[in-house]
This record gives structure tokens, C-alpha cells and sequence, in this order.
């Protein structure tokens, strides 16, 4: 049986105004008629899977509680004091996971995650049980298209069975070394979702990141239960060193393969993004809510409560939220996040 450990403790910046520090991405249902969290959990409705470990940040547990109630699910929450990336975060869950002396195979995957094909994700899925089994960390691989920076990029090695080796790992290189790997045509982009034993995800941890591991070691320790929440200590994950996996653990590895994942992946990680993964008019115009447009093409356009209308702008980003409008070049969208910092920093 897998153990399904979603990861829900981002900030999700760059779909700013929409997504804020207190109502991230992962519970907005930005896409369809669920919220992303929901939609994470749906995809492993046919999978032998357990109840899904969410792990996120304090601040969220009513908004993650009362979203899985809402589907009908009752999984437990972990729910860390403070972010210190995805490393510890999976550290806990994998800790959680061997508790009562077993050692399931985890199959790690973000809260913020469209997976169009869920056939194919399934047998991805399939593929990496079989390598997770043999002691492997199982990456899923997207066939790398375009040099974007914000990924993790896999070198596929020698083929093994249902995926490849990783001959090496580079999490978010700059663009050029991106462009120099998109042109090998031996890349894939790092999905983000992981598969392996938990006893391997730690045993690896105890190989790189001793002093990490020690620090969750203990804050699981003292973890208290409440409910289905289980409540991480301040005082000692305070002191846990903050890392994602990806710099933690991948990048060093011996053991890691690749499973190629062709599932309609996106990560929506901007707003061009979720344009390009949605539904659009015959104008290319991705729109949500009381919108009207004229000689406009390429926009994506999501209102709340008043009428909006555009006219002779192509390829322009507008969210008009209650209290907040961006309207933005929609290739300039990566770096919302830096309007954010500049919001925070003058608060
Ligand atoms: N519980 C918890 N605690 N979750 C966290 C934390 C944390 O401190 N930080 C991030 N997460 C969750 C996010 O909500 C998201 O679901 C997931 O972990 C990944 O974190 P991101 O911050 O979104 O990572 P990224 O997008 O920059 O990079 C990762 O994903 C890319 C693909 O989307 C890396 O794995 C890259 O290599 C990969 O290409
Ligand atoms: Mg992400």
C-alpha cells in the first residue's frame, strides 16, 4: 500500500493578488471547481493507497482540515510552526510514517500540482512503486521544454526498468546552463513529486543532513497530538536548518531514477501558466467572471465582483481581487513575487 504524504506549506507568491500569505494557492481553486488540495487527494482515488499525510504550516490547519472534511476525507495534518522548506517537511512525514514499526513506500507530491491525464500520472505511479521498492528515490521526470529557471533538471542516465538512472541532478540552474541542457535533449524537469521507502528518504537525510534529521528526529518526538492534528514544537524545529529536498538530498544522491511522467503536469507556478493549462475563447482569452474584451487576444482575465472590460490589449494578465488589482505583462508574470517582497518590506 502507498502512504501518500502531500506537501501543503508554500506560499505560492506569484499568483499574487490571488493567493496570499494567509489563503495560498494549494486552497484556492484557481483551476477548477475543487480546490488544488482537493484535486491532489481525488488523484489517488484509485490507487492502494492509505489516507493522505498532509504536512503545512499552523496558520492553515482550519483551511486544510475543513477542505478535506469537505471531500470527505479525514487524513492527518502535521502542522509545522514555522516553513523550513520541503526537506524537514518530508523528514517529519517520513518519521510519522515508520512510527508503529513499518516502512511504507511514500509517494511525495504538492498540494499545487495540475495533473490533466490521470492515467498516465496512475501509471507513473506504478512504475516508480516498483523502483521505490528497490531501495531507489524515484523522481518524475517532464520531458524539459523550455529553459526556465525555476525547476530542478534531471540527467537521464542508463535506462532500468520503467525509468532511467540519474547521472545528475541540478535544482534551478540559471537560464543559460538551462538553455545548454534543453539542447542535449537528455533533460527532464525535476515534477516535484517523489517516490521512495521512508527508511531510504532517512537513511539518506542521516547521510547529508545529520543535523537536520537529529532536529526532526526530536521535534517528532515531542510532536502532541489533537485530534487528527499533530502539533510540531516551536522551540526545537526552530532550530532545524532550512532546505528543500532538491539541494538536501537530490543533488547528492547515489541513489536516484528517473520515471518520465507525460500527464498534462503543470505546477502552475505563475499566471502564464494557469493560462496556458486552461480553457480559452477563440482569441486565445482566458476569462473568469463578469468580462467583456474587444480586439484582445492571449489575456487572462479573472474578475470578482464588477464588470471588466478590455480593449486592443493582447497577452495582459488582470486580476482584480476585493482589495488588490495586477495588471501585468503576461511574460513579465515570474516576477510578481518581487512585488510581493516590495509589499511586505513597506508594510
Ligand atoms: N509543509 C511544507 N513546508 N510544505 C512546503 C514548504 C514547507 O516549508 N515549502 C514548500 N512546501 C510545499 C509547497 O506548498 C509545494 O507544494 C511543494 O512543497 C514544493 O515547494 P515549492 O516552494 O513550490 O518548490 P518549487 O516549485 O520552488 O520547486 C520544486 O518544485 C519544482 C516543480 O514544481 C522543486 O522540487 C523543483 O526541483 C521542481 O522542478
Ligand atoms: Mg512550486
Amino acid at each position: 500500500m502507498i502512504y501518500p504524504i502531500i506537501m501543503a506549506g508554500g506560499s505560492g507568491s506569484r499568483l499574487w493578488p490571488m493567493s496570499r500569505s494567509l489563503y495560498p494557492k494549494q486552497f484556492l481553486n484557481i483551476i477548477g471547481k475543487n480546490t488544488m488540495l482537493q484535486d491532489t487527494v481525488f488523484r489517488l482515488e484509485n490507487m492502494d493507497a492509505a489516507q493522505p499525510l498532509i504536512i503545512c504550516n499552523n496558520e492553515h490547519r482550519f483551511l486544510v482540515a475543513e477542505q478535506l472534511r469537505d471531500i470527505g476525507v479525514n487524513g492527518k495534518i502535521i502542522l509545522e510552526p514555522e516553513g523550513k522548506n520541503t526537506a524537514p517537511a518530508i523528514a517529519l512525514a517520513a518519521l510519522k510514517a515508520v512510527e508503529a514499526g513499518d516502512d511504507p513506500l511514500l509517494l511525495v507530491l504538492a498540494a499545487d500540482h495540475v495533473i490533466q491525464n490521470r492515467n498516465a500520472f496512475e501509471n507513473a505511479v506504478s512504475e516508480a512503486t516498483n523502483l521505490a521498492e528497490q531501495n531507489k528515490l524515484v523522481t518524475f521526470g517532464i520531458v524539459a521544454r523550455s529553459p526556465e529557471s525555476g525547476y530542478g533538471y534531471i540527467h537521464r542516465g542508463k535506462a532500468c526498468e520503467g525509468g532511467f538512472t540519474v547521472s545528475q541532478f541540478v535544482e534551478k540552474p540559471d537560464k543559460e546552463t538551462a538553455q545548454s541542457y534543453i539542447d542535449t535533449g537528455d533533460y527532464y524537469w525535476n515534477s516535484g513529486m517523489f517516490m521512495f521507502k521512508a527508511s531510504q528518504y532517512l537513511s539518506e537525510l542521516e547521510k547529508y543532513q545529520p543535523e537536520m534529521l537529529e532536529i526532526c528526529r526530536k521535534s517528532m518526538i515531542s510532536s502532541t497530538k489533537d485530534f487528527d492534528f499533530i502539533r510540531i514544537d516551536g522551540e526545537i524545529f526552530g532550530n532545524c536548518p532550512s532546505e528543500s529536498i532538491d539541494y538536501a538530498v537530490m543533488e547528492k544522491t547515489d541513489s536516484a531514477v528517473v520515471v518520465p511522467l507525460d500527464a498534462g503536469w503543470s505546477d502552475i507556478g505563475s499566471w502564464s501558466a494557469i493560462w496556458d493549462v486552461s480553457q480559452k475563447d477563440s482569441d486565445g482569452n482566458r476569462i473568469l467572471g463578469d468580462v467583456i474584451t474587444h480586439e484582445s487576444s492571449g489575456c487572462l482575465v479573472h474578475g470578482e465582483d464588477r464588470l471588466i472590460s478590455v480593449l486592443g490589449l493582447n497577452n495582459v494578465v488582470i486580476i482584480d481581487t476585493k482589495d488588490a488589482v495586477l495588471v501585468a505583462d503576461k511574460s513579465k508574470v515570474q516576477d510578481v513575487k518581487n512585488i510581493v517582497s516590495k509589499l511586505k518590506s513597506s508594510n
